[in-house]
């Protein structure tokens, strides 16, 4: 049978194997998916044992997903523009390819499971970490009418936008009063610690959705600012991850999963 595993660190409290048995389990393909604790200090030794031992395809999560890039030759255009690498295909002959899946999770949840038209839209990404430049791309991708990137720190986004091409603002969140944004998501880590970014007034148009790339049993504390804020949707990254984790299975096993009824699985608790 066919091994799959997810590598972090931390990875107990990882969703994916739940999302990859619900897929397996429906689209009736032999597989097993596995939980993988990495090495802070040699990542790629984990991942060298891990293909010696027949294994087909790694998630990568928190904090190797930069490593993972770095390790691998053979990077996708999107994992490219990601600078990080979230799926590992094992290919014939034990070559390892590096995909990222996460920028088309973000946007598939947006737009396939909650209809979000990015046309003409005024998209915000805040943060300008890993996660951030993990999405930016596809964010682009998705035609909106403009982007921007803002970060505390302002010279990053600045950087971050640069990178990303002409047609990316960076700024400071400071810079942000009044611009009155259709749709705001967040790629800080300030949740972590319970916080939300500190953002000036009228950062959100009337009607604007928030969209906070992590999930927590109840709403994050961006989802609760953005409710404060009247958001018209405040949507967390519950279906982000399940839409992510269908695109590697896709990339493996050439079967696209529906991801509905995982998504709610989820949400049930079950
Ligand atoms: P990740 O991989 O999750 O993106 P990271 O690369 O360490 O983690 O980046 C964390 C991001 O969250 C950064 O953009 C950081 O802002 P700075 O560059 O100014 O440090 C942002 N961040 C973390 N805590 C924050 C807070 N309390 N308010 C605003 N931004 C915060």
């Amino acid at each position: 049978m066919d091994h799959y595993a997810v590598i972090g660190n931390p990875i107990a409290h990882s969703k994916s194997p739940q999302i990859h048995a619900a897929f397996a389990h429906q689209t009736g393909q032999q597989l097993s998916y596995g939980r993988l604790l990495g090495s802070l200090d040699d990542f790629a030794a984990d991942v060298r044992a891990f293909v010696a031992d027949g294994g087909r395809g790694l998630n990568v999560t928190v904090p190797f997903k930069q490593q993972a890039w770095a390790l691998l030759a053979d990077r996708t255009p999107r994992a490219e523009l990601a600078g990080a690498v979230n799926t590992i295909i094992v290919l014939d002959g034990g070559l390892l390819r590096g995909d990222n899946t996460d920028g088309v999770g973000l946007v598939r949840d947006l737009v396939g499971n909650h209809g979000f038209d990015f046309a003409g839209r005024r998209v915000l990404l805040l943060g300008a970490g890993g996660a951030a430049h993990g999405v930016l791309g596809e964010l682009l991708a998705a035609g909106p009418g403009s982007l921007t990137v803002a970060n505390r720190t302002a010279e990053k986004a600045v950087a971050l936008a640069q990178a990303a091409g002409g047609d990316v603002a960076g700024c400071g969140l400071a810079d942000l009063e009044a611009q009155g944004f259709d749709l705001v998501v967040n790629a800080t880590s300030s949740g972590l610690g319970g916080g939300v970014p500190a953002l000036p007034e009228g950062v959100l148009a009337e009607g604007g959705w928030t969209y906070d790339m992590v999930y927590g049993d109840g709403p994050t504390p961006f989802c609760l600012w953005g409710e404060g804020q009247g958001a018209a949707r405040t949507l967390d990254g519950l279906g982000m991850l399940v839409e992510q984790a269908a695109e590697s299975f896709w990339l493996w096993r050439g079967v696209r999963p529906s991801t509905a009824p995982v998504i709610e699985m989820l949400r049930a608790g079950t």
